[in-house]
């Protein structure tokens, strides 16, 4: 089986590459023939500025290279390297309807931020479908956003094959991650094209006032509990957390146990889940040495309900909340 997935270097990779795709692509380089490459033809749709656009592409190599892709197991390369991706593109947008492209929803949504369109960006799904047809892929891991994308290859293969009347390309099929879809820091999906991310390996001061304009509900929270399921906070700290943690922390939502004590709001040394202790990285070398998780680790030290004498609660963020 051939397995294939690309990833733009449009911007720094954050926590929805990571759990949507990446963690995938890790994974499943130790099943099947594995193709995992750098999208620098997409990237172009947004970041033009060649020194960038190279800095860019070495941060993402880097990034893959340091969350355990190994190329020895899996192919790793450029998609400019291949420049028979691009012929392919023309060939196929000659059998691809104007109306597929234009129910392309990932575009359809950008047009809606007021992003200006190119043509490329109208026809990325046309080079995506090249990508992954090219190398007669089986499977494609993505998150959530791509996989009408790779439906829309299914689409173009079929049309292809039937006007050539042979089966040149094979249908490939999309797989997701349990997490297919990661909400960014405005609670929209997490994309470097929406200034939302919580970068992979931010850490510090910088993680801090990251995680700090996570928007969060407006209503009281003194008042009324917040709600998990609606919860940005939450949906980030289910990432990490351990099963037992998301349980604890769902009871002290409901119980309205979270956030600062509205008797003693500035005396209280505060932190919040998921408040960055743990990256993937760490969580992997945790696993091989078999020693406590490190969301367990700094669930043992921050994470209490609120008001229990010497334990730090978790506290709902405040400044990014929405009015
Ligand atoms: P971005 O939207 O940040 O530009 P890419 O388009 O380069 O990210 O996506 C690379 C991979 O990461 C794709 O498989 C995509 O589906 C996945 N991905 C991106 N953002 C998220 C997210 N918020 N949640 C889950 N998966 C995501
Ligand atoms: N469009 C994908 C994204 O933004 C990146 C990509 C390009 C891709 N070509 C691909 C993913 C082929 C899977 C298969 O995430």
């Amino acid at each position: 089986m051939r397995i294939l997935s690309g990833v733009q270097p449009s911007g720094e990779l954050h926590l929805g590459n990571y759990f949507g795709a990446i963690e995938q692509h890790v994974r499943l380089q130790h099943e099947g023939e594995g193709l995992y490459f750098i999208a620098d033809y997409h990237a172009l749709t947004t970041v033009q500025e060649a020194p960038r656009l190279r800095e860019l592409t070495l941060d993402v190599a880097a990034t893959y290279l340091a969350l355990g892709l190994d190329p020895k197991k899996a192919i790793f390369f450029r998609q400019s390297d291949v420049p028979e991706v691009t012929e392919l593109a023309w060939l196929l947008s000659c059998v691809t309807g104007m109306g597929l492209l234009e129910r392309a929803v990932s575009y359809k949504d950008k047009i809606a931020k007021g992003i200006t369109p190119s043509v490329g960006l109208f026809t990325y799904p046309v080079l995506m479908a090249a990508d992954i047809l090219i190398y007669r892929s089986n499977l494609v891991p993505v998150g959530q956003d791509q996989a009408q994308h790779v439906e829309m290859a299914q689409d173009m293969a079929q049309s292809f094959n039937a006007a050539f009347g042979r089966d040149v390309f094979v249908r490939p099929e999309y797989r997701l991650n349990a997490t297919a879809k990661v909400p960014g820091l405005d609670g929209q999906k997490m994309s470097k094209s929406y200034g939302n991310t919580i970068p992979i390996f931010a850490r510090g001061k910088k993680l801090k006032k990251v995680v700090g304009s996570i928007v969060t509900d407006s209503k009281d929270y003194t008042k009324e509990p917040l709600d998990p399921d609606t919860d940005n906070v939450f949906a980030l700290y289910t990432l990490f957390a351990s099963d037992a943690e998301k349980t604890q922390m769902r009871k002290d939502y409901v119980e309205n146990l979270v956030g600062p004590s509205p008797a003693r709001p500035s005396t209280r040394r505060e932190t919040r889940p998921g408040s960055g202790r743990c990256s993937p990285e760490q969580g992997k070398q945790e696993a091989r040495s078999r020693g406590p998780s490190c969301s367990e680790r700094s669930s043992r030290e921050t994470i209490s309900p609120r008001g229990s004498p010497g334990r730090r609660p978790p506290r709902r963020e405040r400044r990014g909340r929405r009015s």
